[in-house]
């Protein structure tokens, strides 16, 4: 009750704000890519440590968001995952040297000797792993194309050359996650910079609960996408994207406090909690350590909420659960290795909301995602 109540005090002032976008009668600029929800495998599971990434079995959807890139003058073409958060764009050289039993070439690299607009800006980069190993190579710049064929000139991005393990990384975090002390515009204030569009801020859902695609609009928002009004929350004080979760809600109609900080992270597969916060809610949902339970035991028309100031977002049992075979379900939450890690809101999250980063204003949008067809885009207003 408590939270229904805040509910509707919030929407309706988000809801006289709302109105006012599309008075201004102006199309925004945008710019929408497309991403693929790709399975991926151990040996191609790699994001750097600040976007996490388990390497747990197949089945359990262990999965990146990968969208195509083209960059250099001839128009070389790239797989990366696409990661809210980090915030380095960085691919395979043609020419790297791959860790030891590693194919860190198959989702496509780049041959810098053959684009003519390749510059080498000599300043080291150390992509870095999940488990504590580092790729190596230097930062560049050269033209990122579009479909239409028109270019984003000079965006810079780390060519790695040795020791690679993964595919490339499109992070469109905060400049202040760059790997380097060098702070340079990276993607989405790039775009902004070269009058692409008018805010380095963007807007991310799945086109279906259990998508294999979804998109991120660069510059605008678009309310067809969502249920209700979108409600403005500030972005957290944490080294990733995120906002503060203030309380999640059982089956059983009865709410628990957590007041924590999560990452809003689409390099992220499932809900990483610290041990902490996650051990608790594992216990409440009847799960092991581990997330196992029987699926006999899980009562699939109940879903888990996590409720926001302002705005709550439910995780239908259908999503939150994966069936293992031999009637062993688990949960798309699990434990981080230990509380200094963080909290991390992935795919399980990401897949039930609709989520604006506005990084120049540090807000986010989030509601719950709507699925539908129709689309209405407005520029950001907050
Ligand atoms: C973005 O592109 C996808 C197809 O790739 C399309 O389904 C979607 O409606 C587009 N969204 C906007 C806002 O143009
Ligand atoms: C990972 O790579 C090794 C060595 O190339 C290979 O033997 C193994 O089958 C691969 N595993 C998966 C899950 O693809
Ligand atoms: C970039 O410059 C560094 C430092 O000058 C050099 O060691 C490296 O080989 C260059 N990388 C490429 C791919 O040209």
């Amino acid at each position: 009750m408590k939270y229904s109540v805040i509910n509707l005090l919030v929407q309706t002032v988000v809801a006289s704000v709302a109105l006012a976008a599309p008075l201004e009668k102006r199309a925004p600029k945008t710019l929408n890519l497309s991403f693929d929800v790709v399975l991926t495998n151990n040996n191609d599971t790699g994001v750097p440590v600040q976007s996490r990434d388990e390497t747990i079995q197949i089945q359990y959807r262990d999965l990146q968001y990968k969208t195509q890139i083209t960059m250099g003058s001839n128009k070389q073409s790239l797989y990366v995952a696409l990661d809210t958060g980090s915030s380095n764009l960085w691919f395979p050289s043609t020419h790297v040297t791959c860790e030891n039993g590693v194919s860190c070439k198959s989702y496509g690299t780049f041959n810098e000797k053959t684009s003519t607009t390749y510059k080498n800006l000599s300043i080291p980069i150390y992509a870095n792993y999940v488990d504590g190993s580092n790729a190596f190579g230097y930062y560049a710049t050269d033209d990122y194309y579009f479909a239409d064929g028109t270019k984003l000139p000079n965006l810079q991005f780390g060519l790695i050359t040795q020791d690679g393990k993964y595919s490339g990384l499109l992070g469109i975090g905060l400049e202040k996650q760059e790997d380097t002390p060098q702070k340079y515009p990276n993607f989405p204030f790039a775009l902004k910079n070269a009058g692409i569009i008018d805010h380095a801020a963007y807007s991310l859902y799945l086109n279906k609960p259990d998508a294999q695609s979804g998109n991120i609009l660069f510059g605008g928002v678009d309310t067809a996408k969502y249920d209700g009004d979108l409600t403005i929350l500030d972005v957290a004080n944490y080294p990733w994207v995120g906002v503060q979760v203030q309380s999640y809600t059982l089956p059983d109609g009865t709410t628990h406090e957590l007041q924590i900080n999560a990452a809003l992270d689409s390099g992220t597969t499932y809900i990483g909690l610290i041990p902490s916060v996650g051990r608790p809610i594992l216990d409440a949902l009847g799960v092991d350590d581990s997330g196992y339970t029987y699926c006999d035991s899980v009562n699939f028309d109940d879903h888990l909420t996590f409720n926001f100031d302002g705005v709550s977002i439910k995780i239908p049992y259908t999503l939150l659960f994966t069936d293992q075979g031999y009637n062993m379900c688990r949960s798309r939450i699990f434990l981080e290795d230990n509380d200094n890690s963080g909290n991390f809101f992935g795919d399980t999250f990401l897949q039930n909301a609709y989520v604006a980063y506005n990084l120049d204003t540090l807000k986010i949008g989030l509601a719950q995602a709507n699925y539908a067809t129709a689309s209405n885009v407005v520029d950001f207003w907050f």
